[in-house]
């Protein structure tokens, strides 16, 4: 039973992740991470390829694509509203959506997350759960019990910014990911409990 779920983010130094409902920055490499984070049903099958290899080793792989485990992601209806029609849903993962009210031209759009992560607890083929974003429903994962990881690809350079991460709540700690940049442009880190 796939009960928790986890956050995906990238942020500048200020913890800026959005600009007039669109990322700031054009990061291949970043982009390549969270596509194969969220599409691939084994978290460790990537995780430990993204802490051993370089990014040279890593480009081209191929991680286990989903067949009967399949991951499920979690965004804002404006998050949603930034995606370019032909990229959404997002492929290879189940999405969902949280609006307020009633999208019905949004498909599997909810009103929260607790009723979101009731479908997602009764379909067995779901095996990770990402919430994707933007900063509204970043506030509410951090708040919500279920919340298990936090995934931040942290960017070393200031952009442009309209849309914050909120701040980490609970004792969430860095538990992997390199102490500073040195002559990195961007690292990946994992937070918990
Ligand atoms: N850097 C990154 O990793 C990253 C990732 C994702 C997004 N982003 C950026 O973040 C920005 C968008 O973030 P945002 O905060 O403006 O919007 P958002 O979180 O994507 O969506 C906000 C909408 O979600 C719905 N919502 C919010 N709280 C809710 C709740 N408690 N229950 C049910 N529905 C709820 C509301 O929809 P209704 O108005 O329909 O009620 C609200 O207008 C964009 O710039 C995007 O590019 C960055």
């Amino acid at each position: 039973m796939n009960n928790k779920f986890h956050i995906i983010v990238a942020m500048d130094l200020n913890k800026g992740i959005g600009k007039n409902n669109s990322i700031p920055w054009k990061i291949k490499e970043d982009m390549a991470y969270f596509k194969n984070m969220t599409v691939c049903p084994n978290l460790y099958e990537v995780w430990n390829a993204y802490k051993t290899d370089t990014m040279e080793m890593l480009s081209g792989t191929k991680f286990t694509q989903p067949g009967v485990e399949i991951n499920a992601v979690i965004m804002g209806r404006k998050t949603w509203e930034s995606l370019p029609p032909k990229f959404r849903p997002l492929p290879n993962r189940k999405n969902f959506v949280l609006s307020r009210t009633a999208q019905p031209e949004i498909p599997n759009c909810y009103t929260s997350i607790d009723e979101i992560m009731e479908v997602i607890s009764r379909d067995e083929s779901i095996k990770n759960t990402f919430v994707i974003g933007g900063a509204q429903i970043y506030e509410e994962a951090l708040k919500h019990p279920a919340l298990d990881k936090i995934f931040i690809t942290q960017i070393a350079e200031v952009y442009d910014c309209d849309t914050f991460f909120p701040e980490l709540v609970g004792t969430y700690h860095v538990t992997w990911g390199p102490k500073d940049f040195k002559d990195l442009k961007f690292k990946f880190t994992m937070y918990e409990k």
